[in-house]
């Protein structure tokens, strides 16, 4: 069983699919943090997200790079990922390593991008987890304020909306919902609500 779980950033879907591969037994594999981990890891030898040849190599190294580091969170990774993401070979490397967890044991919930169109086009249920700008913005500006960071609401948005604009605009495997994903739009949806629309989409 492997689900796939994408959407634009702070849409939802790391919780959503976390708490689902609970209910299910499944493994959980947040995406996200492989490219976030290549980013922090260049960030932290002064090294150019943009730089290729940099980031090919920190990819291919991705298994040794710590997954739970708490800078893996910051804006400023997420940035450097989101530039990191744009490299296809970059991409490429990370492929091989999703798709071996995405095979492991009972199954597995994958969160991202790219999961339904082309790590696992063939996945069980997929779905699109979305919501508007405003309301993304909003969720991370508390989740960073109550994490007490001192950030603005107006800065969070157009990072988020330049992050999308990468996100959906990059050549290789832009974020786009599978014709076959389900769409969830959590703009007027808890975090509780999102999770039973989602449970009654999979267990269908
Ligand atoms: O979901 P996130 O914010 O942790 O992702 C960080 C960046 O990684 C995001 O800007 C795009 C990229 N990413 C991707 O291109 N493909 C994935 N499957 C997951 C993340």
């Amino acid at each position: 069983m492997i689900i796939a779980v994408d959407g634009p950033v702070a849409a939802g879907k790391g919780t959503l699919a976390r708490r689902i591969a609970g209910k299910y037994g499944l493994t959980y594999l947040d995406t996200g943090s492989l490219y976030r981990a290549v980013g922090l890891f260049l960030l932290r030898r002064g090294l150019d997200p943009h730089d290729p040849v940099a980031a090919l190599d920190a990819a291919r190294n991705v298994e040794a790079i710590k997954l739970d580091d708490p800078d893996l969170r910051n804006e400023e990774t997420g940035n450097a990922a989101s530039i990191v993401a744009a490299n296809k070979d970059v991409r490429a490397a990370l492929l091989d390593y999703q798709r071996t967890v995405a095979k492991q044991g009972p199954g597995a919930v994958l969160d991202g991008r790219d999961i339904g169109t082309v790590v696992c086009p063939d996945a069980d249920v997929k779905l699109f987890v979305t919501a508007s700008s405003e309301v993304r913005a909003r969720r991370r500006f508390e989740e960073l304020t109550g994490k007490g960071q001192t950030v603005r609401y107006e800065e969070i948005l157009k990072d988020l909306e330049e992050r999308d604009a990468r996100d959906k605009g990059r050549d290789t495997a832009p974020l786009a919902k599978a014709d076959d994903a389900h769409l969830l739009d959590t703009t007027n949806l808890d975090i509780e609500a999102a999770l039973e629309a989602a449970y009654e989409i999979i267990d269908q």
